[in-house]
Formats: structure tokens, C-alpha cells, sequence
């Protein structure tokens, strides 16, 4: 086969000499002739998640050296999820954005993807499916436990609930501030399951990382023996010419589905999955979400749903033991990156610790899944995770306490004379990815601090931003259209009753048909939307699509494949 690398290196003209003679490092005499592998990687200093992936790219080259490839370490835009300002959403289309460009832009043949923190590995698929070179994942893999008093502590998912308690005043802010230094023990990611676990893990089951391997803690030196493994295999792609176009299908969404909801993952995951879908040309629908994942029991008994860590997660026997639980309601079809099915590697994944990871016939919830509401208010839809929700609050009327945007939430919230009680319902809006911009994680609206101290711990919230994936609540979250798209979430007025009601899939706001038809949105709603002047953030506000179809870039639907038409000038 000819390398597609060969069109930089091969030939005695000019060019060729220029693009040699700049990658001449001591390698073999045939070095030009061999694939060439990027390993994108995500590793950065202000990405403490990924800090390690600099260790990790070594193994990942020692694996392609081995196998007769040669490495490339490529340094691509990475996003520190608690870093970031205003929300590292904002960029996750930017980083899929520049990572696709220069993958098409340089002489490589493969890539390996080295992501971790939430929105790198989104990222780095988008960019994938988009150049469509051979590409598989390496997941960075969750910190280790720690414990504070101890008690273990669930990065991210302590974080909110330690300062509610603090706001409801059971917990020192003395206390709060000591279990700082206990919250991130080693490298790695969130080690709830999060968005950054769910991620790594519905990669796995989208066919995009070696079976096995997602799960495996970043300090676990079977993360380094992965990591090489997987720089051999991806010199073997090029070879198959096994690209991501070539086997990530409707099947595997299916089965990505399916694991979402076995694993009681984050809503997060939803319109990353549509985003990489759109990519590939995938039709998948927010639909198919409820259709799938609904009726799939929740297996796993890890915070923010349940109780344990990713830590035990992976003792317990990780995500191949979880899938063989489910095996029938996966697509047997869909194809790994390794070129096998992923039903094949679910005969020797025995469940080790039936408490964190539950067996089909004592699960930790009959149904799990994200369940799509759609009402007046949510025409093209909205999610609810049912498992992270109260139960009696899964069907609820309330008066609505509406907010504007999220500075306005934070002068008001806490206000004694706010008129509100535990049936109200909180609205936020001014959130979804043009209105703020970037759709920010704010939907777990912090309760009023009068109705904590009334002992009341969940309310239902409606909003058109995200949640973090290690908050749980009642909320109803992804409004489409969002409120600054035209959505009528804009409408909805302090008093308005809303009606929720989950089983029959609806969210509305009960004001008589007629009235609803006449209203506009306030002027104080319209000032608080987004409308940057330059840069990135106008680019984005310009272009940006709706949760409902993944909140991609307009333009950036779709793959253009690897081919550049030019030489280098
Ligand atoms: Fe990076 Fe949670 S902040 S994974
Ligand atoms: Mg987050």
C-alpha cells in the first residue's frame, strides 16, 4: 500500500527534500518509509487531568516503534474542565476544530488519541471522524480514591454536596475548606462518574479504544502496558486502512447507548455522542437516546447515582463485566477498532464485586437511561436522568421562580424575600450554547439557602444549560431551542405553574393558549444573551446548532477526509 505520508516523503524533487530533510532525527534509514503515527495529545500543565499523558505518549511510542511505525508526539489544544473560563464547552468545537485541521495539514498515516478530562476526548473523536485517518483512543483513566476523615471523597460530586452542607449549615466552612486538600489524590481524571469517566468508557463501547482498557486508574501501571499495546495496533491500522469511517456505525451508537445508561452515566454524553455522530454522518437522533437507553437497569453503584468510585469500578471488574451483564440488548454487529466485534471480549469479564458493579437480576435501578421530555416549553427537546432525580418530583406542578441569567440567579437565590417553597420550580435561562455562550454546567441550580435550612435537598430546575456529570438533582436540562434561539423557555414569567411530568415524557407550562401566543420575551431576558464582537465566541454564536443535534458548528458537520489537494508552499 502507498502511505498516504508518501505524498509529503516520497520522490527525489524538491519538495520531498525540504520535508525529509526537516524530519531527519537519528531514525532508521527507511524512516520515511514506514507509517507514521501522531499521537495527539491532550497532556497540559492547566489540564491537571491529563497532566500524565506526557508519560503515557511514551509508552503509546514505544508501542508504534515496535511495531514499525514511527511516533509523533502532536501537542493539541487541551481543556481543563475546571479551569477554563466561562465553560471549557465553549471550546470543545475549537479544540475538535484545530486537532482535525492539523492531523489533514501533517504527514501522518494514524493517529493515537490521548484524552481524559471531559471535553478531550469528545474532542479528539470529533476530529477523528472528521479526517477520517486510522485513530484509536488511549483514555487517560480516573484518579485513585481519595479520603478525607475517612470518609472517600467523589471528585466533583463532594464538591456540591460538602458546600450545600455548608450552606445549610451542618458542615463547618472550616471543614469544607480542609477536604480541599484530600479531593485530587493522584493523576487522573474525576474519579466520579462523571462526564470525564463516561466518556473514556462510552468511547470503549463506541469501539474506539481497545476493549479492556478505559477504566484502567492513571497512576496503574497497566495503563503504560495498554498504552503500548495500543501504539502497536495503530500502526496495524494503517496497514487495514481501518478508519473510523470504516466501522463506527449506527451499531455502535446503539451499544454506546446501552453502556450510557448501564453505567448510570452523564448527560454530558448525550450531545457528545450526537456531535460525533453528526460527524461520521450517523443518524442519530435525541430520540434514540430515551428508545435505547430506557429500558437498560442501572449497574453500577457509582457516585453521583450511587455510592462508590472509579477506583472500585475498575477491582469490580470495569466496564467488559458490566456489558456482559447486557450482552443481549447490545448490537452484535458493531465492530471494534481492533477489528473485532464487541460482544467477542465479553466471555472472560466476570463481575468480581457484585456491590459496585450489580449483577441483571439485582440491579441498582430497574431503568436507567436519560428520559427526552418535549412540551411547549422544550419543543425540540429536553433530558432528564431519572437515576440522579428524586422520585417524587418525577411528576410535579409548581409555580415558576424565574431567573434570567446566572449572575441574576446568585443576587436573587439567597434573597430571604424571594417568593419561593419547595413546589416552586427554578428557571434558568440564557444558558444554552448561544446565550451564554458555550452552554455552560449550571442547571443544578444551588437550592435557596432558606429552603436548605428547611431541610429541603431537591427541587425541580429547568434550564438551557448542561449539568456537570457528577450533579444529581431533579433537573431538567438541554432545553431546545434554548431561550436566546427563540425557545420558549424566554416566555415563561415568575408564576407561571409548570407542569413536569416524566413518565409521560412532557414538560409544559400550563398559561391558556392564547396569552402564551401574544408574549414576547422581556427586555431584561434579551440583555442578558451572549453577543461577543470578535474572535472565537462570535464565530461560535454565529454557527453553533442546538443541543438537541449535539451543538456542533453549522460547518462542521460532517468529515472532508485526509486529502489536502495543495503541496506545501
Ligand atoms: Fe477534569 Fe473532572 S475536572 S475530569
Ligand atoms: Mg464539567
Amino acid at each position: 500500500m502507498t502511505l498516504r505520508s508518501a505524498q509529503w516523503y516520497a520522490g527525489d524533487h524538491r519538495n520531498a527534500y525540504i520535508h525529509r530533510a526537516w524530519m531527519r532525527r537519528g531514525g532508521p534509514a527507511d524512516a520515511f518509509d514506514r507509517p507514521q503515527i501522531a499521537i495527539a495529545n491532550t497532556a497540559s500543565d492547566l489540564t491537571p487531568c491529563n497532566a500524565h499523558l506526557t508519560e503515557v505518549a511514551q509508552s503509546v511510542k514505544n508501542g508504534i516503534y515496535e511495531a514499525g511505525g514511527i511516533p509523533l508526539e502532536l501537542p493539541v489544544v487541551s481543556l481543563g474542565e475546571t479551569q477554563v473560563r466561562p465553560t471549557a464547552m465553549l471550546w470543545r468545537n475549537m479544540a475538535a476544530m484545530a486537532t482535525e485541521e492539523v492531523l489533514r495539514a501533517n504527514p501522518v498515516d494514524g493517529v493515537v488519541l490521548l484524552g481524559g478530562c471531559d471535553k478531550t476526548i469528545p474532542s479528539l473523536l470529533m476530529a477523528a471522524a472528521s479526517v477520517d485517518l486510522p485513530a484509536v483512543v488511549v483514555p487517560g483513566g480516573p484518579m485513585l480514591t481519595g479520603t478525607f476523615r475517612g470518609v472517600p471523597l467523589g471528585c466533583g460530586t463532594d464538591v456540591w454536596r460538602l458546600s450545600e452542607e455548608v450552606r445549610a449549615g451542618s458542615l463547618s466552612n472550616e471543614q469544607f475548606i480542609r477536604s480541599e486538600s484530600a479531593m485530587i489524590r493522584s493523576r487522573g481524571h474525576c474519579n466520579t462518574m462523571g462526564t470525564a469517566s463516561t466518556m473514556a468508557l462510552v468511547a470503549e463501547a463506541l469501539g474506539t479504544v481497545v476493549p479492556g482498557v478505559a477504566g484502567t486508574p492513571a497512576p496503574d501501571s497497566r495503563l503504560l502496558e495498554a498504552a503500548h499495546r495500543t501504539g502497536g495496533l495503530a500502526v496495524e491500522l494503517v496497514t487495514a486502512d481501518r478508519r473510523p469511517g470504516t466501522f463506527l456505525t449506527k451499531a455502535s451508537f446503539h451499544n454506546a447507548i446501552v453502556t450510557l445508561a448501564a453505567i448510570g452515566g452523564s448527560t454530558n454524553a448525550v450531545v457528545h455522542l450526537l456531535a460525533i455522530a453528526g460527524r461520521l454522518g450517523v443518524d442519530l437522533t435525541l430520540d434514540d437516546f430515551d428508545r435505547i437507553g430506557s429500558g437498560v437497569p442501572v449497574l453500577v453503584d457509582l457516585q453521583p447515582a450511587g455510592r462508590f468510585l472509579m477506583d472500585d469500578f475498575h477491582r469490580a471488574g470495569g466496564l467488559l463485566a458490566v456489558l456482559r451483564e447486557v450482552r443481549d440488548l447490545l448490537d452484535p454487529d458493531a465492530r471494534t477498532v481492533t477489528g473485532r466485534p464487541l460482544v467477542d471480549y465479553l466471555d472472560d469479564a466476570p463481575i468480581w464485586d457484585p456491590e459496585v458493579i450489580r449483577t441483571r437480576t439485582s440491579p441498582l435501578l430497574d431503568h436507567g437511561g436519560i428520559a427526552v421530555l418535549r412540551g411547549n416549553l422544550a419543543p425540540r427537546g429536553a433530558l432528564i436522568k431519572p437515576a440522579a432525580a428524586s422520585p417524587h418530583l418525577l411528576k410535579h406542578r409548581g409555580r415558576a421562580v424565574v431567573f434570567d441569567s446566572v449572575e441574576d440567579f446568585h443576587a436573587r437565590v439567597d434573597d430571604p424575600d424571594l417568593d419561593v417553597d419547595a413546589d416552586s420550580v427554578l428557571v434558568l435561562r440564557g444558558c444554552g450554547p448561544k446565550g451564554y455562550p458555550g452552554m455552560p454546567e449550571v442547571a443544578n441550580m444551588p437550592l435557596p439557602k432558606k429552603l436548605l435550612e428547611r431541610g429541603v435537598r431537591d427541587m425541580v430546575r429547568v434550564c438551557d444549560g448542561r449539568m456537570s456529570g457528577t450533579a444529581y438533582g431533579t433537573v431538567v436540562l438541554h432545553v431546545a431551542p434554548e431561550a436566546a434561539a427563540g425557545g420558549p423557555l424566554a416566555l415563561v414569567r415568575t408564576g407561571d405553574v409548570i407542569n413536569l411530568d416524566v413518565e409521560a415524557r412532557r414538560i409544559d407550562v400550563e398559561v391558556p393558549d392564547e396569552e402564551w401566543a401574544a408574549r414576547t420575551p422581556n427586555d431584561a431576558t434579551t440583555a442578558g444573551y451572549a453577543n461577543p464582537r470578535r474572535g472565537w465566541e462570535r464565530l461560535y454564536v454565529d454557527h453553533v446548532l442546538q443541543a438537541d443535534t449535539g451543538a456542533d458548528l453549522d460547518f462542521l458537520l460532517g468529515s472532508s477526509g485526509s486529502q489536502v489537494s495543495r503541496d506545501s508552499h
